[in-house]
């Protein structure tokens, strides 16, 4: 099949959204070795980045794989199969995370929606005050349903959690919704956001994320299902690493005279939350894969240091 391009490709689609030329500019050079302090230094200012993005100072996992690896990631991670699980459908995506839900054999009480409106906070609530012996594990709520164009506030959500006492986790896909609707992971008392790099970011596609709070991270530490994506160990220790490998990269590269100092420095832009697009958080050249950095953290793990 021949397609016919006539000036310039613009996608108009919900995403992946059109990458900004500053960003497109920035990918253009040289591939890295995702093994060199080098590529340490950029994994550690993404590492912050994300952070700021999601409003948290808690761990932001970043995994090479689209929203939907990041979907898998947060249900591996802190669920088992048979666990109870609620979730509002909302529109196409909710069908489709209610779909890999089900192949990890979660027992999924999906709650039919009309696709004409986020979910219903009211109904959650009432699911929520009625299960007594606190079966349901976790609410998992779609924040901005791509599909339909509904939006589910997640502090209802998590207001319906605290009136009913509930402990369910509350895990939110706000793949569509992050950098473009107002989002806050700490104050909004969100256990796993997850995330994707091609939508509000303006990033291309390949990054997931999970934002995790402490009690989640407890439970994924607790949870004894096999899995790859995980948020403990590397990802963990990294986080924990931080500022220790950060600065050996710069000492490193600063007596080589390599000026890695300059680049250190947190961004000097102020935040432009919600503004759309990743350039006021330094996050454009983002690269995926895992670096000098992941095999420091792992010996340090294995030598049995955090
Ligand atoms: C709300 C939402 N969730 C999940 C996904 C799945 O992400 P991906 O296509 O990167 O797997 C998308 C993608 O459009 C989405 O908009």
């Amino acid at each position: 099949m021949t397609v016919l391009h006539t000036g310039r490709h613009f996608l108009q689609i919900p995403g992946p959204t059109n990458i900004p030329d500053r960003v497109l500019r920035a990918m253009d050079m040289p591939g890295m070795d995702h093994r060199s302090a080098e590529f340490a230094e950029l994994g550690f200012a993404v590492m912050a980045a994300s952070q700021r993005i999601f409003r948290t100072r808690q761990p932001v996992m970043i995994y090479p794989s689209s929203g939907t690896g990041a979907w898998e990631a947060a249900i591996v991670n802190t669920l088992s199969p048979g666990d109870k699980v609620l979730m509002p459908e909302t529109g196409q995506f909710a069908v489709l995370w209610l779909g890999i839900a089900e192949k990890f054999k979660l027992d999924v009480d999906f709650l039919p929606g009309d696709w004409r409106r986020g979910a219903d906070v009211g109904q959650i609530e009432a699911k929520l005050a009625a299960d007594r012996e606190h079966r349901i594990k976790a609410v998992m709520v779609i924040h901005n349903e791509t599909s339909t164009g509904c939006v589910t506030p997640p502090l209802e959500v998590r207001k319906a959690l605290d009136r009913t006492k509930h402990p369910a986790l509350l895990m939110v896909d706000t793949i569509s919704g992050l950098a473009a609707l107002e989002y806050e992971h700490d104050a909004w008392g969100i256990d796993v956001s997850v995330g994707g790099s091609q939508k509000g970011l303006m990033l291309p596609p390949g990054l997931g994320f999970n934002a995790v709070s402490e009690k989640a991270l407890a439970v994924a530490k607790a949870n004894p299902s096999m899995r790859s994506r995980d948020q403990q160990g590397r990802h963990l220790a990294l986080h924990a690493g931080d500022q220790s490998a950060v600065r050996a990269a710069r000492s490193g590269q600063d007596a080589r005279g390599g000026g890695a100092g300059e680049r250190l420095r947190p961004p000097q832009a102020p935040q432009r939350r919600n503004a759309g697009g990743c350039q006021g958080v330094g996050i454009g050249n983002a690269v995926s894969g895992t670096g000098r950095a992941f095999a420091r953290a792992d010996r340090r793990r294995h030598a049995g240091r955090p």
